[in-house]
């Protein structure tokens, strides 16, 4: 099988050592000009997608492939799988779960106490006492999910199908969820229905006190509708690892923001010792005649 290896941020020499002791029956290449059966992309140089058509799986080396679904020269005809790391899915969970018990032990107030050499004590809450609700219940948001469960917290959901996740409320009304939420997770995939779903009057609906986390595209939120709500002391706090435009300019508001916890697009990084065995396994399927795994629904845009 002849694989590309087309990005302009994942660096070969972290992935071909890998991928060449995985599938040693396989040729790696990095020149875009020969036509290869499969091509591993994420942030492909200009002039990759429009040599694609008739490559049997275009495997995208990130979850997110809204920027691929969006770039015209992407061929019609060819599967597109995205990727979906275990290690990720992990690193996901871990990032969401210590925004959740930040906010929920009040650990961001206790270092702006400390700041002020201030001994006070607030009231605790048991995490039954607070309800978390999860904007996407897909491979992270369901991963996310079970691990609040197992902590005790009350999880309600919302996906665009029925979801089976024990312990796990799914509230199809996006009104009705949102008024149940004290801490939102947005865990969805960017589309023209998701753009701007953090903002307005969504957020009003979040009960007083809560806490924003966006994990998934910077463009779910609305920034200045966010800042309202927080500068009104309705929402206490929001955590935020992707933004509209990244890196997050100097001079953006968000930086400097006392309620808001800034970090660069780091939550859930792709890890190629994990990521191999999954692309590999990608592969071995299209050597097979079988269909790869996690393809993307170009229709659902994910
Ligand atoms: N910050 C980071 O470092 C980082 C790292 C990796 C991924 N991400 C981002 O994380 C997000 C989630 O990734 P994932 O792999 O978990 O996605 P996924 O498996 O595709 O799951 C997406 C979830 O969103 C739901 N959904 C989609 N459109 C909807 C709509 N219009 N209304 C209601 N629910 C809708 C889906 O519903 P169904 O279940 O019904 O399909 C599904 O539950 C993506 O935006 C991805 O780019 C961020």
């Amino acid at each position: 099988m002849k694989v590309l290896f087309a990005s302009e941020s994942e660096k070969p020499e972290d992935w071909l050592p890998l991928l060449e002791k995985a599938l040693p029956q396989d040729r790696f290449f990095l020149d875009g000009k020969e036509r290869p059966d499969v091509a591993l992309v994420a942030n492909p140089p200009p002039g990759t997608l429009e040599r694609l058509s008739g490559t049997k799986l275009v495997q995208s080396l990130w979850m997110g492939v809204e920027k691929l679904l969006a770039d015209p020269a992407l061929p019609r005809d060819v599967p597109l799988a995205r990727l979906v790391d275990p290690g990720m899915v992990a690193a996901m969970s871990e990032m969401v779960l210590a925004h959740v018990l930040d906010w929920h032990r009040h650990l961001f107030l206790y270092r702006y106490h400390q700041q002020h050499a201030t001994w006070r004590q607030l009231d605790q809450k048991l995490a039954s006492d607070r309800t978390v609700g999860l904007l996407g219940l897909g491979e992270l948001g369901s991963d996310v999910a079970r691990k609040l469960v197992a902590l005790g917290f009350k999880v309600v959901g919302y996906s665009r199908r029925p979801k089976q996740i024990e312990g796990v409320r799914r509230i199809a009304d996006l009104q009705l969820f949102l008024e149940q939420t004290e801490a939102l997770v947005c865990l969805l995939p960017l589309t023209p229905q998701t753009r701007g779903i953090i903002g307005g009057d969504n957020l009003r609906r979040l009960r007083q006190g809560g806490c924003v986390i966006n994990v998934a595209r910077g463009a779910h939120v609305v920034a200045a509708d966010l800042i309202a709500a927080l500068d009104s002391g309705h929402l206490a706090r929001a955590y935020l690892d992707v933004f509209e435009r990244e890196p997050l300019p100097p001079d953006d508001p968000l930086w400097r923001h006392p309620a808001v916890t800034v970090t660069p697009h780091v939550a859930a990084l792709t890890d190629p010792r994990t990521a191999v065995p999954k692309i590999a396994e990608n592969i071995e399927r299209v050597r097979r005649g079988e269909t790869p795994l996690d393809l993307v629904d170009r229709e659902a845009g994910y």
